[in-house]
């Protein structure tokens, strides 16, 4: 027998049958909305330039340093499958030279992601990122929309129990000082910090504050935070963030150890953090922040920026934890009796659905139990035998597959019948 090939580790299929549903209604969603709040929709290739990521998303990030898909093209050229979605969209902006057509520019993307990671539930190589990214403003108005769209976005989808945790991060002007003074504590405490950490403590030591492992835990407790050190700039921004999202009545809890794992955010960073237990240890469903140095830093005009990342698989976990369903089983199904019924059977089939409706059948044919068997198996809310008789009379008898007694039918009057059934759905 020849040898099973498996998918590659940590890459999921997604099959029909209640979950590709579920990440329907979720695209379905998202799509909807960001319409109404005026983002469009931005494809980037799934690949770009190695350099790009390392400048963006920073050399000594665990993501550039250690988890991305890099490998060299037949042409001698050094790419990564992309690890998140905004340095992509910075690429496009400036190549695209949009800030020339419009002073404000929002676009929303949803996609494969790729993550070289430790496989764990919630946590996976390839994964699905729907976010966005607003160009332009560097007023906390804009930071406020992208939160609110996902506070709308949680809602909309019937999901509560994912909590906003706020930050800022600084900029230029007071981040520095706080930073070094960071450093500096956190060196005289280097023997208790774990080996990672330690590490950290060289490369990107802003990490430590939000290390899982309690002995760091503790040392990022005692830390200097930066909200005491921030500059009357930030300072005022962040405390708009704070009004403004009071106003839209979004609670929020302030998190001054919230520093997120890309090296391109200046003042506000967020993450939603659920707290359904399936998520297990990857409970953070959505991250993001504003990045105001990034577009320049990548060769782009000076360009304010905001948005967010958010995680499809672990958004699909909780919405399936919910028990929602998010099938549309068929409205009719369609037994024939013999081969003769067999193409009138297909003819009203074909109509039905080309007027709309939800309609199957067992291409097997088979036995009347065999064919009633699998219209419970689908779902399907009412059954319908096609025989001789039936076809002679124009009339058939509906089966209630939920129960109940049958129903006549004629045949020619099918479709008001399913019409006025929806109704009552
Ligand atoms: P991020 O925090 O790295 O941010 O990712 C955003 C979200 O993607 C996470 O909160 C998580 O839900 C999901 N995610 C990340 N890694 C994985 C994984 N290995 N498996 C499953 N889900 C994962 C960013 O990527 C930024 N680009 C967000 C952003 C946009 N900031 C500003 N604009």
């Amino acid at each position: 027998m020849s040898q099973k090939i498996s998918g590659v580790k940590g890459m999921n299929d997604v099959l029909p049958g209640g979950e590709v549903e579920a990440w329907q209604f979720v695209e379905r969603t998202a799509r909807e909305l960001f319409q109404r709040y005026g983002y469009g929709e931005l494809r980037t290739p799934a690949v770009e330039d190695t350099a790009l990521f390392i400048r963006s998303v920073g050399e000594d990030t665990d993501i550039v340093g250690k988890e991305m898909y890099t490998f060299e093209d037949k042409g001698g050229r050094s790419l990564s499958l992309r690890p998140e979605g905004t340095a992509p969209a910075v690429r496009a902006f400036i190549e695209h030279a949009v800030s020339n057509q419009e002073p404000v520019t929002r676009w929303f993307y949803l996609g494969p992601m790729f993550r070289y990671e430790r496989m764990k539930t919630g946590r996976y190589r390839q994964f699905s990122q729907l976010g966005c990214e607003a160009y332009g403003s560097r007023d906390p108005a804009q930071d406020v929309e992208v939160l609110d769209f996902l506070w709308q976005f949680l809602g909309a989808l019937g999901l509560s129990g994912v909590r906003l945790h706020l930050n800022t991060l600084g900029d230029d002007a007071c981040r520095p000082a706080w930073q070094a003074s960071l450093v500096a504590h956190l060196r005289g405490q280097q023997g208790t910090l774990c080996a990672d950490c330690q590490r950290r403590l060289e490369t990107n030591p802003l990490r430590v504050l939000d290390c899982k492992s309690e002995q760091c835990q503790s040392v990022a407790r005692a830390a200097p935070d930066i909200h005491g050190a921030l500059c009357n700039g930030c300072r005022a921004h962040f405390e708009d963030v704070k009004r403004l999202l009071g106003a839209l009545s979004i609670p929020f809890e302030v998190d001054p150890r919230l520093v997120r794992g890309l090296d391109y955010y200046t003042r506000t960073t967020f993450e939603f953090i659920a707290s359904d237990p399936v998520l297990g240890t990857a409970s953070t469903v959505a991250g993001g922040g504003r990045y105001d140095k990034l577009v320049k830093s990548l060769g782009g005009p000076d360009t304010p920026a905001v948005g967010f990342g958010l995680g499809l698989e672990r958004l699909v976990l909780l919405l399936r934890a919910t028990g929602r369903q998010f099938t549309a089983p068929p409205e009719l199904f369609v037994a024939w009796m013999d081969d003769a019924s067999r193409t009138e059977a297909l003819v009203r089939i074909s109509a039905l659905r080309r007027a709309g409706f939800r309609v199957e059948f067992d291409p097997r044919g088979g036995s009347l139990k065999s064919q009633m068997k699998r219209a419970d198996k689908v779902g399907a809310r009412f059954a319908l035998v096609l025989g001789d008789a039936e076809l002679k009379s124009g009339e058939a008898q509906l089966k209630q597959m939920a129960g109940g007694e049958p129903v006549p039918v004629k045949l020619a009057g099918l479709g008001e019948f399913l019409s006025a059934a929806r109704a009552t759905t």
